[in-house]
């Protein structure tokens, strides 16, 4: 009950920056900047992950950032998946980061039961990690609190998320913001294990590149995020829905009583997260587009901001469906991204288990024999 007022408490922008800012001071470290991100494969991506995340990285890809993105297949299976969906779902997500602006020659981009170091290395860090700790954790209380059997994987989910990043030793990680108590845990784990077995591991650091779009809301309940995870389909808005569907969606999106069309996140969560969104399809800023609208109602609005999403998405879609046409290219995509992340992430592995003493130096062995 406390925890679950401290995360809705936390996810209030205004605090989460004072509660980044008094844990993502970075310390000082000798590991070259790099970044992770990682995104289930698990239904149709919405405008929450496109904004929040994929947007983002493409704009760090733009950069010429050394990035590695992972589709995280294993964390999906934590909870049940029909295997013939889950396949597919794992090349739709290829060709959606593909056709959102992913390109594999700048960035890696690979399926993460592909390379074997993430599960290796989580059982490592599961060793150093507590039960209460993951217990604690508010995105495995919200995802357990309708399950009756609750699965090991479920529980363990942030370990592994610890250990993808920290097996490319990546010192920043874009997520939106749901994600930041997994990113803690992820610097408590590389801090423990640095305090225990050497300098092995940088710090990782959130980055919200995303801002206004860190945290789009529900469109149903502009109170809460929008999730995948919602049972109401008509809280989000997937990539891949046709116009009609979209329209019908943000008709009937919950805002308030005034019908004026004003930003004011705090108080008017509805409105704004709709101009969030026209704001980002546009590329117009908030102020300009309220100056825009001003004469407007909400009811004239939303069919506006309709328009600009459809006008938005509409290439996009043509393209994930150019590209499902070629499964034989997406699955090479895979492969080639799983190949260069399986270099980076072995090695990675070595160290860990050579400071855990699970392999053998020949030297070290020969002096404690003859000691003996
Ligand atoms: P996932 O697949 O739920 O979401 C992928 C990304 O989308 C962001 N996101 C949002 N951003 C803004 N507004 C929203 N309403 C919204 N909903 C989702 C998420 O924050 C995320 O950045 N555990 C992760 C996947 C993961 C991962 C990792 C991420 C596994 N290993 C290592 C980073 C690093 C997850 O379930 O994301």
């Amino acid at each position: 009950m406390i925890l679950a007022r401290y995360s809705r408490k936390l996810f209030n922008p205004v605090n989460l920056n004072k509660f980044y800012s008094s844990y993502s001071v970075p310390e000082t470290t000798s590991f070259p900047r790099r970044i992770f991100s990682g995104i289930q494969p698990t239904g149709q991506i919405h405008l929450g992950n496109y904004l929040g995340a994929i947007a983002q990285w493409v704009k760090l890809q733009q950069d010429n950032e050394d990035m590695i993105l992972s589709i995280v297949d294993l964390h999906s299976i934590t909870l049940p998946q029909d295997p013939k969906i889950l396949s597919n779902n794992i090349l739709e997500m290829t060709a959606t980061l593909l056709a959102c602006g992913i390109d594999p020659s700048k960035v890696i981009l690979f399926q993460q039961s592909m390379v074997p170091a993430h599960t290796h290395l989580c059982w490592c860090l599961g060793c150093i990690c507590t039960m209460p700790r993951l217990a604690h954790l508010p995105a495995y209380k919200e995802k357990s609190a309708n399950l009756k059997d609750i699965s090991l994987g479920l529980f363990v989910y942030p370990v592994l998320q610890a250990a993808d990043i920290l097996a490319y030793k990546a010192t920043h990680v874009p997520v939106g913001e749901d994600q930041a108590q997994h990113i803690q845990l992820t610097q408590d784990l590389a801090r423990m294990f640095n305090k225990r077995y050497g300098e092995t591991f940088p710090i990782p650091h959130c980055i919200f590149t995303g801002g206004d779009y860190s945290r789009l809301r529900s469109l149903r309940d502009p109170n809460k995020k929008m999730s995948k995870s919602d049972p109401d389909p008509k809280s989000r808005i997937c990539l891949i829905d046709p116009p009609d569907e979209i329209l019908k969606k943000i008709k009937k999106s919950v805002t308030d009583f005034t019908s004026e069309v004003t930003y004011d996140p705090e108080n008017r969560p509805g409105v704004s997260n709709l101009i969030s969104i026209h704001s980002f399809v546009t590329g117009k800023t908030i102020s300009q587009i309220c100056d825009e609208v001003k004469n407007f109602n909400t009811g004239q609005y939303k069919l506006q901001v309709a328009d600009a999403v459809i006008s938005h998405v509409g290439p996009i879609q043509k393209k994930i469906s150019d590209l499902l046409n070629n499964q034989d290219f997406l699955v090479q995509v895979l492969k080639g991204g799983a190949e260069k992340a399986g270099e980076i992430s072995e090695k990675t592995l070595q160290e860990v288990k050579d400071k855990l003493g699970l392999q053998f130096k020949r030297e070290t062995v020969h002096k404690q024999i003859l000691n003996l």
